[in-house]
C-alpha cells in the first residue's frame, strides 16, 4: 500500500496520497483536497508547494546538488558546451554527433532577424535598459512568425520556433546593447560559434576590426550552462504559468524575461557588482554593510547571498568562483571588486546571522566579477543570464505543453470588504 498523509477536519477524517519523484522527493497530492474538504492551501511564495512534477532538472538544496537530466552541473560545466546543454535540456538527452552538428547548424542559420525590427529597437530611447528592449524584441517575434499564435501546431513547427528563439536571443541580446550606447548594429557572423558570434556582435564597432578572445568566449559559453536551467524559480514558474494559457512560445519567453529581471532574482547579478562598488566607494568597509544587511530596520540586502532552495551551499556558485580567479588571471586582470566580494564572503559566512538563517554566496555573487573581467557592461550582466536560461525556459514550457498541464490559476482567501451597497457619489459623507 502507498504511502498516505490521514487527518480529520470537521469531525470527519480524510486520507491524501503522498508521489514521490526518481530521487526519493515526497510531496502530499492535494489535488482532491478542495473536493473532499472544501478547504483550500496558503503558501505565499510558494515555498512549501510543487507546481509540477517534471523530469528536467533535479536540485537538492541541502545537499548542493544540481542536475540537468540527470547529469551534474560540474561535469557539464567541464566537459560540454552550451548548445549540447540547450539540447541535452530541450530534448532529453545527450546528443550524437549527428544530431549536434544539425542542431547547430539549424541555430546558426537562424541568427538574421527581419529588417522591420531594427525599426522597433530604433523606437527605443538611447540608455534603454537592455532587458526591457530584449523582452519587447522576443515578444515582437509573435508579430513576425503569427503561425507561432496556433496552440496546435504540430511538432515541426514548434521545433522551428525553439531554433528561432535560440538563433536570434544573441542577435538580440547584442543589439539590445547596441541600442543602449547608441551604436550600430552588427549583423550575425555565421562562421562563428555561439558565443563568439554574440561578443563580436556586441563589441564589434565599424571603425576598428574586432577578433574574439578565445578565453573570454570559452568563459561565457561555461557561464551560459551555468544558468541553463533550475528547475521552477520564479522566471521559470513564470514561463509555465503564462505558456499554461496556450500563448505564443515567444510571449512566454518574453514573460520569463520580465520575471528574471527583479533585483531578487537574475536582477541580482547587477546589483552585486553595484553593492561591491559602492562598498569600494565607501572605503571598503565591509564590516559596515554586513551590519546594514542584519538590520531589520534597513530595506539593504547583502545582494548575491542567500537562496530559496540551496541552504548549505549554492553549487553555481562554487564552480564560478573557481573560474572567475582563472579568468581574472588569464586575462591578467586585477579586479579591487574581487578583493571586496572575497573579504565579505569570508565575513558573511563567519557571520552568526547568516549562519544562522544558511545564507550563501549564490550564483550571482561571483558571475558579475566574472562578466566585468570579459568586458560586458554591468546592465548587460541579467541579459547573459537570460540567454543562458534561454533553453530552460523552453525545456520546461515544452514539457508543460506536452504533459497538458492545466492553466495555472491559484486560489486566494479574500479578505476585504463585505457585502456592501453602493450609495452615489453626491450623497458619501
Ligand atoms: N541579506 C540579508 N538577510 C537576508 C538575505 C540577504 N541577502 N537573504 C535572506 N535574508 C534573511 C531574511 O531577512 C530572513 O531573515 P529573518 O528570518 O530574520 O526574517 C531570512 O534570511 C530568510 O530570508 P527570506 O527572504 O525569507 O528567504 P527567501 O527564500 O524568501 O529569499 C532570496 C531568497 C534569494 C530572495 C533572498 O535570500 C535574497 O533576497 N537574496 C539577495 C538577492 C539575491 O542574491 N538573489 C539571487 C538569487 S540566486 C539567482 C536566482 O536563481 O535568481
Amino acid at each position: 500500500m502507498s504511502e498516505t498523509v490521514k487527518f480529520s477536519y470537521g469531525g470527519k477524517d480524510f486520507e491524501l496520497p503522498i508521489i514521490e519523484g526518481t530521487e526519493n522527493e515526497k510531496a502530499i497530492d492535494i489535488a482532491k483536497l478542495r473536493a473532499q474538504t472544501g478547504l483550500i492551501t496558503i503558501d505565499p511564495g510558494f515555498k512549501n508547494t510543487g507546481s509540477t512534477t517534471s523530469s528536467i532538472t533535479f536540485l537538492d538544496g541541502e545537499l548542493g546538488i544540481l542536475r540537468y537530466r540527470g547529469y551534474n552541473i560540474e561535469e557539464l560545466a567541464e566537459k560540454s558546451t552550451f548548445l549540447e546543454v540547450a539540447y541535452l535540456l530541450i530534448y532529453g538527452d545527450l546528443p550524437t554527433q549527428h544530431q549536434y552538428e544539425k542542431f547547430t547548424r539549424e541555430i546558426t542559420t537562424h541568427t538574421l532577424v527581419h529588417e522591420d525590427i531594427k525599426k522597433i529597437l530604433e523606437g527605443f530611447p538611447s540608455n534603454s535598459h537592455p532587458m526591457g528592449v530584449l523582452s519587447s524584441l522576443i515578444c515582437s517575434l509573435t508579430a513576425f512568425y503569427p503561425e507561432s499564435l496556433d496552440p496546435n501546431r504540430n511538432e515541426d513547427a514548434v521545433n522551428l520556433s525553439i531554433v528561432r528563439l535560440l538563433a536570434k536571443m544573441p542577435t538580440f541580446a547584442a543589439w539590445a546593447f547596441k541600442n543602449e550606447v547608441g551604436h550600430p548594429v552588427n549583423y550575425p557572423d555565421n562562421s562563428l560559434d555561439y558565443c563568439s558570434n554574440f561578443l563580436k556582435m556586441m563589441f564589434a564597432l565599424p571603425a576598428e576590426k574586432y577578433d574574439v578572445d578565445p578565453i573570454v568566449a570559452k568563459a561565457l559559453d561555461q557561464l551560459l550552462i551555468l544558468h541553463a536551467d533550475h528547475e521552477q524559480n520564479c522566471s521559470t514558474s513564470t514561463v509555465r504559468i503564462v505558456g499554461s494559457s496556450q500563448a505564443s512560445i515567444f510571449a512566454s519567453i518574453s514573460a520569463g524575461i520580465n520575471a528574471l529581471w527583479g533585483p531578487l532574482h537574475g536582477g541580482a547579478n547587477q546589483a552585486v557588482i553595484e553593492m561591491l562598488e559602492q562598498i569600494k566607494a565607501d572605503g571598503g568597509d565591509t564590516k559596515k554593510f554586513l551590519d546594514k544587511a542584519k538590520d531589520k530596520n534597513d530595506p539593504f540586502r547583502l545582494m548575491g547571498f542567500g537562496h530559496r532552495v540551496y541552504k548549505n551551499f549554492d553549487p553555481r556558485a562554487k564552480i564560478i568562483k573557481k573560474a572567475a580567479d582563472d579568468v581574472l588571471l588569464k586575462l591578467g586582470v586585477k579586479d579591487p571588486v574581487l578583493e571586496i566580494a572575497k573579504e565579505l564572503e569570508y565575513a558573511a559566512l563567519n557571520d552568526q546571522y547568516f549562519v544562522e538563517r544558511n545564507l550563501y554566496p549564490n550564483v550571482d555573487f561571483y558571475s558579475g566579477i566574472i562578466y566585468r573581467a570579459l568586458g560586458i557592461p554591468t546592465d548587460m550582466f541579467t541579459v547573459l543570464f537570460a540567454m543562458g536560461r534561454l533553453p530552460g525556459w523552453i525545456a520546461q514550457w515544452k514539457e508543460m505543453r506536452h504533459n497538458g498541464e492545466p492553466i495555472g490559476r491559484p486560489r486566494q482567501i479574500y479578505t476585504g470588504a463585505v457585502d456592501k451597497h453602493y450609495v452615489s457619489m453626491n450623497k458619501r459623507g
